[in-house]
């Protein structure tokens, strides 16, 4: 037999439970239809959500950031808050997750293909599925940093809805694999770094400033952001939300990233140029640890 590879969903842990449309069911076996508005169009939002402790981390401002986007994509919850909330943790406790995360999927249902939304409301499709990470896998992170490259920002203009549309955060992820980097950072058609391809982007300016864009259509409002944000204010850290160009970026004192599942971690490089002093900066440990207090992390 051939060895299955290690992405490959059939190596799921055989008590690997994920919620589809009402049921739980063995994930390599959860499934949707093929007329799914979400596989055909990308007509779906998504959140992700770290667990730490077996505790659903800034749940309040993820569900916040789920209405927002279903707004605006003419949809609303598939069911109450506090519905979703029991489901949500129903699908931790099912799969004993300690450490990880919680994926979330709305997609606006099933109907013949057609791109116009349908005139009436669909049952919305919804996927919520949950798995471990080791927590070494991200200490190691924390300690080393990670490296990064710039790649053109090929995105929609509704970046600040947390849509499944991600081929191009895929494919600049894929060059930054293959460039031995881990994040992509993407730029805007005037110079500006926009966000990471799947986190957000901070630097630490030549004046000691923490720099990160400010809100509007062209990033996503990351909900580690956010609480990274009102930590930094809290503790009279020095933050401007700004635009900030490659080459600042390349000769910052320190330069990080913020998302749910990589909490705020150290980019030590960007395009093979040393960021500091190539290791994660005073600043970015410091942030990272007011979030972890701010957010409740547990470190076992
Ligand atoms: N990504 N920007 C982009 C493009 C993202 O995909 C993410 C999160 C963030 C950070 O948002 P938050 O702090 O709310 O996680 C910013 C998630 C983790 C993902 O797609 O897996």
């Amino acid at each position: 037999m051939t060895a299955l590879p290690k992405w490959s969903t059939a190596r799921a842990p055989a008590g690997r439970i994920t919620y589809v449309n009402g049921q739980y069911i063995h994930h390599g076996e959860a499934s949707v239809h093929v007329e799914d508005r979400g596989l055909q169009l990308g007509d779906s939002i998504y959140e992700v959500c770290n667990v730490s402790g077996g505790t659903l981390i800034d749940e309040a401002p993820h569900l916040d950031r789920m209405e927002r986007s279903l707004r605006e994509i003419r949809m609303v919850m598939p069911m109450s808050r506090e519905a979703l909330q029991l489901v949500m943790r129903e699908v931790v406790r099912r799969n004993r997750v300690h450490h990880g995360f919680i994926y979330i999927q709305i997609t606006r249902g099933v109907m013949r293909r057609d791109h116009a939304l349908p005139a009436q409301p669909l049952k919305p499709g919804l996927i919520i599925s949950a798995r471990n990470v080791p927590l070494s896998v991200l200490d190691k992170k924390l300690a080393s940093g990670v490296k990064a490259i710039t790649r053109p920002d090929e995105r929609w203009a509704r970046r600040d809805i947390k849509t499944t549309q991600l081929l191009p955060n895929a494919l600049a992820r894929t060059d930054a694999r293959e460039a031995g980097a881990l994040e992509a950072w993407l730029v805007d058609a005037d110079g500006f770094i926009t966000e990471g391809a799947v986190a957000n982007a901070w630097i630490v300016d030549a004046d000691g400033n923490v720099v990160t864009r400010a809100l509007s259509n062209d990033v996503l409002p990351g909900v580690t952001r956010q609480v990274v944000l009102q930590a930094a204010e809290e503790a009279q850290l020095p933050v401007i939300q700004r635009k900030f160009t490659v080459a600042e970026a390349l000769s910052a004192r320190e330069a990080f990233i913020t998302s749910s599942t990589s909490t705020a971690i150290g980019v030590v490089e960007i395009d093979g140029r040393k960021i500091g002093n190539g290791q994660p900066g005073p600043l970015t440990r410091r942030i990272h640890d007011l979030y972890a207090k701010k957010a409740g992390l547990k470190s076992v």
